[in-house]
């Protein structure tokens, strides 16, 4: 493991050395830009915007600085409405965005738009009211009434008036390799002045843009557009990482049909006379679920514009049907019968609010899992991104000085109109984040990182659970490698598909990221043979990379670890085992003081004027 590790080290650092003169430009470009008013001429009055922050003014005197203090339900619902009133254009040709704009503000009041693309340009355009969709979409034609399925969607195509002389497509740079990404990323990460901006650097590059975000619901409402049909009152909503406050650039886009059925049930039992619609029954609601994405599916892949490969898992515990969008690039899972996994992003988007060291925990927690292969999206024995944001919300609730708080008690703060029971399960929670008291704990992030490495490291995964609920170590009550209570299904165990083996390299990475960030240069930059940085602080840890492992590695300074989660007895020591080369460590590493005295070396040497 560890020698894998050491050359993907090496090569990173070659292509930081090699790319550190990149611009850093991706192959596809985003812009987004609010439109001030709806003549085109007007179109240099844009500016390009941040997701906005507002505040619901029943705030109680909660310092949240750039918090979005609305309700999850209440941003959700606003990004719907947004979708709704929005369309998805293609640019043939030479159609510029300004004739675009042009076009499209004869039918209203262009609010906002977002192009982007490589091979293709595509503007997402916002209107200001609904209405303006339907005119638009009025004046649309079909490209021949021949051979085509004449499918009316908001998913459009523009031809300028100059279309015919259009000569040749823009050229594309290509996709980048998964290294060539993080070679860029890790220049960022280099230039920063501190471990803690490196940590905020990485959440600024690598979370979902506005842009982002909002094709991700208009995707959402082009597939509700398609259902609708068959089921009046249908709702596709978004979760996962789209939602939960922790998506990054190019991450799935998870989708829960919701079918409304609740609100057609009957508000008392055998109330008569009423009228019932006419139905076809099913053996079970496995079936029904089953047999709505298999015809969903089929759908999406016969008449829905961009909407391809669609593949249908329909007998995995929680059915799918998987299809990519190809206009936005997304790829999408689309599920039924799923509401508690929404509340599930709701819980996850709380804690991403409630405390602003969180997202940038996350974001680096989950980098670092990627890069190391703990994390993938195949189906198997990996960890989650799910569980593994569990572990870190269970560290911040854990921890000395807590920093966030139990499920519990955020259930106790709710008040009545926050009640939530789905499927039998008490889902309630706070809505209103200004109701959270703030934590005592003023721990920095980086040490938060480091403590959270060191935790994981001595962990007894063996015999200790996880529950969120409580903030609590709770006895296992089975053999699964990771037990991590689930918070709303409290009788399952929301880890149950961890793998021993993987669980065995998350804690044996863990127990490297906390050994390099006690190395003495683990917070110093240092110029390469070739001019550029070597890794330090997060780089090293998200790459793998130290120089002083390989003079370890050299002098066989590896012992095998993980004996300890098989026997529950962290032994750091051990000389036993065959899980491949281990490092070293001897006693319990007191990694905050280390982290403190590294960093006040390198002030010292910052002052002194020999850091780069
Ligand atoms: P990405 O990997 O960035 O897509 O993160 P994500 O949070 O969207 O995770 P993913 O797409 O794997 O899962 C989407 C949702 O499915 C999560 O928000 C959970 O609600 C649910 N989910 C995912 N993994 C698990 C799991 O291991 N157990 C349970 N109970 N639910 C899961
Ligand atoms: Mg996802």
């Amino acid at each position: 493991m560890a020698a894998p590790m050491m050359r993907k080290g090496m090569s990173l650092l070659l292509f930081l050395e090699r790319y550190s003169g990149l611009s850093g430009r991706s192959p596809v470009f985003y812009k987004f830009v609010r439109r001030c008013t709806t003549q085109a001429s007007n179109s240099d009055t844009v500016e390009t915007s941040e997701p906005e922050i507002s505040s619901s003014g029943d705030n109680h005197d909660v310092p949240r600085p750039g918090v979005d203090l609305r309700r999850f339900s209440d941003i959700q619902e606003e990004r719907r409405q947004e979708a709704l009133r929005s369309v998805l254009v293609r640019h043939v040709g030479k159609a510029t965005e300004d004739e675009l704009a042009k076009f499209c503000s004869h039918f209203g009041e262009v609010k906002s738009s977002f192009t982007y693309g490589n091979q293709e340009l595509y503007t997402l355009l916002e209107y200001k009211s609904k209405g303006s969709v339907h005119s638009l979409l009025n004046t649309a034609h079909f490209r021949s009434v021949l051979e085509v399925l004449p499918y009316k969607s908001r998913l459009l195509s523009f031809r300028s008036s100059s279309w015919m002389n259009s000569t040749s497509k823009k050229s594309s740079v290509g996709d980048m390799t998964a290294e060539q990404k993080f070679s860029i990323l890790a220049t960022k990460l280099c230039a920063a002045q501190s471990m803690e901006e490196q940590m905020q650097v990485l959440v600024r590059e690598t979370q979902l843009s506005e842009g982002e975000t909002r094709l991700r619901f208009l995707v959402c409402s082009l597939v509700e557009d398609a259902i609708t049909g068959y089921f009046p009152g249908c709702i596709v909503h978004p979760f996962g990482s789209s939602v939960n406050g922790f998506g990054n650039k190019g991450c799935d886009l998870d989708m829960y049909l919701n079918l409304n059925v609740e609100e057609h049930k009957p508000k008392k039992r055998n109330s008569f006379p009423r009228m019932e619609y006419e139905v076809k029954t099913v053996p079970t609601e496995r079936a029904a679920t089953q047999n709505l994405l298999s015809t969903v599916g089929q759908s999406l892949g016969e008449f829905v514009p961009s909407c391809r490969h669609v593949q249908y898992i329909l007998n995995a515990r929680c059915p799918l049907v998987k299809f990519t969008h190809e206009a936005s690039g997304i790829q999408c899972d689309l599920t039924s019968n799923n509401s508690i996994a929404l509340k599930s992003s709701e819980l996850l988007n709380l804690y991403s609010r409630i405390d602003p060291r969180v997202p940038p925990l996350v974001y680096a927690v989950r980098h670092w899992a990627r890069m190391h292969h703990i994390t993938s999206n195949m189906p198997g024995g990996w960890i989650t991104n799910f569980s593994l944001t569990a572990l870190v919300i269970f560290f911040l609730q854990y921890t000395d000085k807590p920093v966030l708080p139990g499920i519990d008690a955020l259930k106790e703060l709710a008040d009545k109109a926050d009640t939530c029971v789905l499927e039998g399960n008490d889902c309630t929670l706070v809505s209103d984040l200004t109701k959270v008291p703030p934590s005592g704990n003023t721990d920095s992030i980086d040490d938060l990182l480091l403590e959270f490495f060191e935790f994981y490291s001595n962990f007894n995964f063996k015999s200790c659970g996880l529950n969120l609920r409580t903030g609590e170590i709770q006895e296992k009550k089975n053999f699964d490698a990771l037990y991590i209570q689930n918070p709303f299904e409290q009788q399952l165990n929301l880890s149950k598909n961890v793998s021993m083996h993987h669980m065995e390299k998350f804690v044996q990475l863990a127990r490297e990221a906390a050994w390099m960030a006690e190395q003495p240069d683990f917070l110093q930059p240092e110029v390469g043979p070739k001019g550029g940085v070597t890794p330090w602080g997060l780089v090293s840890i998200l790459s793998g990379y130290n120089r002083r492992k390989r003079r370890l590695m050299d002098q066989k300074e590896f012992t095998p670890i993980f004996d300890s989660i098989k026997s529950g007895n962290p032994k750091r020591n051990s000389s036993h085992g065959n899980v491949g080369p281990r490092i070293h460590i001897t006693e319990p590493v007191k990694f905050k003081s280390v982290l403190k005295s590294a960093k006040s070396k390198v002030d010292k040497r910052t002052k002194s004027g020999n850091r780069r």
